[in-house]
This record gives structure tokens, C-alpha cells and sequence, in this order.
């Protein structure tokens, strides 16, 4: 039974399969898989159908690039960090029923499967389109394995999709003096046939499912994202790769294609549900096919629009799939104010984390937890790490435990007091109080709003503390025998129920409470009860929950960081220093204009100019500028500067750019296009 729903029978909560190619950071932990198994451990307690499904996702492009920089296969990469990431999600309790990976012959089968049905039925649209071809290494070119100079921003080591310096998301064809990253040569145009899901065709029903269906339920900022795409339009998109890693294509005459990445990694929850089948005797088909399963999608934002526009499309249009009742899909968690990078160096990688603080992997869950990036991007800090722990865990919720098990053994030898037959006020507020903490903590869960939920636990602790404060069985305890074995009982009660409620979200912590009582496994239902445990049996020792954690294990978190900053600030900007004043008047005697660019052309014997033909809206106008490899559609220029001849031809204005420490070339462009001449100013 649950607090806000009971409609399902059964849940798949699936969580983002990460890549294959780099270990795991606290990012990822705080986005995805933290929330992920408090949702799934939270149900298992309540006596739940539930199946919890992770795995690796191991083919697309990067992890090809990866494995050809470091000389081996990409198996061998994959093999690699599906090991390390694995053993990180161990450590951390996250609790799968299963982690699989794209790699495993089932979900090659079951990939392909889902591909040829889509394609016999001829859901498919085939296109044939030009795409850069490597001669010498006679392979097509993925984006990714196509560098140049980016139109927008001059970068010369844009990438085939993306330029890493402005920003922007590119095609290939787009790039200036486009090189191969196998061979180094000048890649070829030539023709190839891809496959594309009609995404525009799909519109009429992700309008209804999402923008109505689930307009109150999915979080405002998953919404918000969908509409977006959505009122956008969408456009049909290749789900089909030239590439010779990855889920071959299942059909003649497709020799050298794969399943584009994006359209076989989600498939591998199935997959993987079909594998734990295998292992467990059960049988996959109603935690994909009953309409009274409930599926959940645990992701990142940047996963948004493949889970909730492009796999339900899919499921959709395969027809016998159900589609996400959820995706409670986390903003980012920043570090140190700054963006989590792998390429930087910056992050908290989990493996690292364990060898610095062993044995804390609760101290971590509750920082990411409580700091949750739920409803807009947070901010990890080692300050706030510290604070958490030393103020929160150790001193409210460590500090009540300890304070009871050893009282219980200075009072009792270790016994637990009968209480007295009739309560005071005082009692019977706390057993009332904490009677409300499971729905308090459970319909929050239930919500996804794990922060809150994680608070309610903290003041249950809280309620404790204070009653143990009200009551002070230690000064009572000389005066008034009877009565503190009452307070006793039942602070021992509310640390039974402690245990069974902080269980999803500190798993470690939860099982050392309950090793620490002697109690016996009890499910969510069972809490809010104040005879859990029962009376004059023994219970065990006492053990630190939680230390306090010294300024000296902080600072050198802080200073592995500086380190990183340093080494990414080596090329550092300096800027110049500014020139003299110079009056409004002197300003106004520039003439600057926008002037859209209609031609571009290299200056003879001049490796860095190029001469463009502008519309200055007046006719238009030549100008010869350094501003080399460069091609944007409109540019600022100068137009009342005198004319002057550069390698022979007569520039007339001048194009303003910027130049940053390394040499890399910006230019002033306005920021949507403009009638061309009009002034700036
Ligand atoms: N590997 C992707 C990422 O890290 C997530 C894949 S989720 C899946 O962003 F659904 F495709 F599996
Ligand atoms: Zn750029």
C-alpha cells in the first residue's frame, strides 16, 4: 500500500546506462542513481513487485575514438570501465537487480530484433545523403571523427557536431578545411543510405501523452524541455550509423552500419530485464507489456529528449511496449561552483572518493541527497560536505543513536526497559508525532522529492534528540527510576524506526542501527509504531555511525582541485591594458554597420586573407580581412575607414574580431540577422 497511488502491480525503474569509456563521478550519482535507488529501495519495503535495471552503455563514437588513442580495441575499453563503474555502484549500495551492458549478446538480438520489426513494417524513412569518406582508411566518417575550422567561431579544432569553444552544435559539411582524425587526409563527399524515425509524424500523440496526460504530474522542468522540443517541430532523425562498432544493422546489403547509439542504448533496458529473467526464473514480458506496470526512467536533463520524445516514439510505434509513467529527470550538480568535467579534471570520481574516505558512502548519499539538483543545478562544495557530516549525521542523527545504545547498556546492561503502564503528555505527543513519519517520508518518495523526504528522516532524528533533551534520563535516573524507563523504551522505539526509514536513503547506516537493536527485518507499513522492539530483549553494542570529519581531510580535497585549476589555467587570459579615453565624439566619427556577407574568397599568395563581398545595403562592398578560414553570414564592419589595397586588392571597411590569448579568432556577429547597412551604435 502505498501513500498517493496504488494502481500498479509491478515497477521498472530504469536507470541511465552510462559509457563505458571513464569512471564514474559524483554527478552521476547525484542525477541519477542515488534518487534511483531510494525510489527502488523505498518500494521494496513497501512489499513492492519491483525490478531496478542498470548496465553500461558501450558502443557510439567516443568509445571508438578512446580505444584508437589508447591503441586497443574498444572491447578492451568497454571491459574496462564496465568493470570499474560496476564495482562504484557496489560500493555505493545502489541496488540493480541487474547490471547488464549494450555489449551482451542478448541485447545485440534483442536490439536488432526491435529494428527489423520497425523496418519491416516500413516505419522507417530511407534517405540517401552525402557524408564525408576517408579514402585512405575507407570508412565513413562519424562527426566525431571530423575536425575543422568552426563557421561561427574560428575554433580550428571543431568537432563534426559540436564546436567545444563556442558552443554551437554543427553538421559536418559546415566545417572549414574538414581533416579525417584516422588519417589526417581531406576527407571525400560520398553518397550513403541511412534509415530515420519519422520523429514529425509522431507530434499529434506526444502532444496528447505529454503536454496533456502528463501535464501536472512530470516535473515543470522535464516538461518544460519536452514543449520545447515539441513547439520547435521535430524532424525526422537517422537511427542508423556508418560505423563498424555497434549493433549490426539486420538487414541485406548493410554491411559497415550500426544501430545509431541513442536508438539501441534505451532498448538495453529490455534487454537487460530479459537477462535477469534468464537468471532468476521469472519471465521479462509483464515489466515491459502490462499496463499495470509502472515505468520510471532515472536520467540526467541531457538525457530528456531521448527518453521522453525519441524511446517512447519507438515503444510507440512497436506497439506492444508500454511507455514511462515517469521521468523524474535531475538538473546538474555542480562542483565548487563550477561545471562538472571529465576533460578538466573536474569531478569527484567515486573510486577516488572511497580510497580518501573509506567506509563513507553513506556520508556521500546524504550530502548528494539533501543537496539534490531536483529542481534547479546545485553546487557540491567540501565545505558543505564537511558541515553536513559534522553538524547533521554526527550530531543529530549519530549523536542520538549513540546516546541511547549507551545509556541502555549504562541503565540496563544492554536490556531494554519494560515501560510503565500508563504515558504522560510527553509520551503520547511522541508516539503521535512519530506515527506521521513514514507518510511524512513516504508520499514525498512517492512525489520524487527525495531532498524532502531525506529532511523529514533528519527531523525525526531531531524529535528524538529533543525528547531525550526534555526528558534527561540521565539526571532522572537517580530520582525517578521508573519513569526513565519509559523515555527509554521509547527512544528506543523511534531508533527502530529510524532504522527502517533511513534504509533507502542510507542503506549502511540503516543496517548497522538495526544490527546495533537486534530487531528483526520489518517492511515501511510496519513503521510509525512505538513496540517495534520488544521488551527486556538484548541488544548489541555500540558502534560509530558516523566521525566527524577534520578540516585537514578537506583541505587536500580542496587542494587535488587547485591543482586542476592550475593546470587548466596555465593558458590563462591576460587581458591588455585599456587604451586612453577616448570621447563620445571621437566614438561617433566611427562609422560601424552591419553587412551581411555574400561571398568569401581566398587572397591569392596571401595564406591568412580573405577577400568578402559584403551587402552593405548600398550596393555592397569588398573588404579584405585576416580573419582566416572564416565564414559567417554577417558581420560588424567599419565602413568609413579610407580605402586601402591588401595583397593587391582594395579593401573598403574593416571587420571587427577579437583575438583571444590563444590565438584563437572570434567574430563580432550580431546576435540575429539584421538588415544589411544598418548602423551599430
Ligand atoms: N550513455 C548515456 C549517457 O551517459 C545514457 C544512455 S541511457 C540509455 O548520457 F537509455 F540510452 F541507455
Ligand atoms: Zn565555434
Amino acid at each position: 500500500m502505498l501513500y498517493t497511488e496504488n494502481k500498479f502491480k509491478r515497477y521498472t525503474i530504469t536507470s541511465a546506462l552510462p559509457y563505458a569509456n571513464g569512471p564514474i563521478h559524483i554527478g552521476h550519482l547525484a542525477g541519477v542513481y542515488i534518487p534511483a535507488d531510494i525510489y527502488a529501495r523505498y518500494l521494496r519495503l513497501n512489499g513492492e513487485d519491483v525490478l531496478f535495471i542498470g548496465g553500461s552503455d558501450e558502443h557510439g563514437v567516443p568509445i571508438t575514438i578512446k580505444a584508437r588513442k589508447e591503441g586497443v580495441s574498444p572491447q578492451v575499453i568497454v571491459d574496462k570501465y564496465h568493470a570499474i563503474i560496476k564495482k562504484s555502484f557496489e560500493d555505493f549500495g545502489i541496488s540493480f537487480d541487474i547490471y547488464s551492458r549494450t555489449s551482451d549478446a542478448t541485447h545485440h538480438q534483442t536490439a536488432a530484433a526491435f529494428f527489423k520489426k520497425l523496418f519491416d513494417e516500413g516505419k522507417f524513412v530511407e534517405k540517401t545523403t552525402e557524408q564525408y569518406y576517408d579514402e585512405t582508411a575507407q570508412q565513413f566518417l562519424a562527426d566525431r571523427y571530423i575536425t575543422g575550422t568552426c563557421p561561427h567561431c574560428g575554433n580550428e579544432r571543431a568537432y563534426g557536431d559540436q564546436c567545444e569553444a563556442c558552443g554551437t552544435s554543427l553538421n559536418a559539411m559546415e566545417l572549414i578545411n574538414p581533416k579525417s582524425m584516422l588519417s589526417g587526409a581531406k576527407p571525400i563527399k560520398k553518397e550513403t543510405k541511412h534509415w530515420f524515425l519519422p520523429l514529425d509524424k509522431y507530434e499529434g500523440f506526444l502532444k496528447q501523452w505529454i503536454l496533456e496526460d502528463h501535464k501536472s504530474d512530470w516535473r515543470s522542468t522535464v516538461y518544460g524541455q519536452c514543449k520545447s522540443w515539441i513547439d520547435m517541430g521535430l524532424q525526422p532523425r537517422a537511427v542508423t550509423r556508418d560505423l563498424n562498432w555497434g549493433v549490426k544493422l539486420p538487414i541485406p546489403n548493410a554491411e559497415g552500419k550500426v544501430l545509431y547509439v541513442w536508438f539501441e542504448a534505451p532498448i538495453g533496458y529490455i534487454s537487460a530485464t530479459k537477462k535477469w529473467a534468464e537468471q532468476t526464473g521469472k519471465d521479462w514480458k509483464p515489466y515491459w507489456k502490462e499496463q499495470n506496470t509502472k515505468l520510471v526512467h532515472f536520467i540526467g536533463k541531457d538525457n530528456i529528449v531521448f527518453h521522453c520524445i525519441i524511446f517512447p516514439i519507438m515503444l510507440k510505434i512497436e506497439g506492444s511496449y508500454i511507455l514511462p509513467q515517469n521521468v523524474p529527470a535531475n538538473e546538474f550538480m555542480n562542483l565548487e561552483n563550477d561545471k562538472i568535467s571529465t576533460s578538466r579534471n573536474w569531478a569527484v570520481w567515486l573510486h577516488e572518493y572511497l580510497e580518501d574516505f573509506p567506509q563513507k558512502q553513506d556520508v556521500l548519499r546524504y550530502v548528494l541527497t539533501s543537496n539534490a539538483p531536483e529542481t534547479k543545478d546545485n553546487d557540491f562544495t567540501w565545505k558543505d560536505f564537511q558541515a553536513k557530516n559534522n553538524n547533521e549525521l554526527v550530531a543529530i542523527l549519530g549523536n542520538y543513536i549513540n546516546r541511547i545504545v549507551v545509556l541502555t547498556h549504562k541503565f540496563y546492561n544492554g536490556k531494554i526497559p519494560t515501560p510503565e503502564k500508563s504515558f504522560e503528555d510527553i509520551d503520547n505527543q511522541l508516539i503521535e508525532q512519530l506515527s506521521q513519519y513514514p507518510k511524512l517520508i513516504g508520499s514525498n518518495i512517492e512525489k520524487y522529492h527525495f531532498r524532502e523526504a531525506l529532511n523529514e528522516l533528519m527531523n525525526l532524528a531531531r524529535l528524538g534528540n529533543k525528547y531525550l533533551t526534555d526528558n534527561e534520563p540521565w539526571k532522572v535516573i537517580k530520582t525517578d527510576p521508573a519513569r526513565v524507563r519509559t523515555v527509554m523504551n521509547l527512544s528506543l522505539q523511534l531508533a527502530a524506526n529510524l532504522a527502517i526509514l533511513a534504509e533507502p536513503f542510507l542503506p549502511f547506516t540503516a543496517t548497522k542501527i538495526k544490527n546495533m537493536l537486534k530487531m528483526g527485518n520489518f517492511g515501511w507499513q510496519e513503521a510509525g509504531k512505538a513496540d517495534l522492539l520488544l521488551s527486556e530483549t538484548e541488544i548489541g553494542n555500540a558502534i560509530l555511525l558516523f566521525e566527524k570529519i577534520e578540516d585537514a581531510a578537506i583541505d587536500k580535497q580542496l587542494e587535488k582541485l587547485a591543482n586542476s585549476k592550475k593546470e587548466n589555467e596555465k593558458n590563462a587570459f591576460v587581458p591588455k591594458a585599456i587604451k586612453p579615453e577616448c570621447s563620445f565624439d571621437d566614438f561617433t566619427k566611427l562609422d560601424i554597420r552591419v553587412g551581411t556577407v555574400i561571398d568569401c574568397v581566398k587572397v591569392p599568395k596571401a595564406d591568412k586573407l580573405l577577400q568578402f563581398k559584403i551587402d552593405d545595403g548600398q550596393g555592397g562592398r569588398t573588404i579584405v580581412s585576416g580573419i582566416a578560414k572564416y565564414y559567417t553570414k554577417q558581420v560588424c564592419f567599419i565602413a568609413n575607414f579610407a580605402p586601402r589595397k591588401l595583397k593587391g586588392v582594395n579593401s573598403e571597411g574593416m571587420i571587427l574580431s577579437a583575438e583571444d590569448a590563444d590565438g584563437r579568432l572570434v567574430l563580432i556577429t550580431p546576435s540575429d540577422l539584421v538588415k544589411a547597412g544598418v548602423n551599430i551604435g
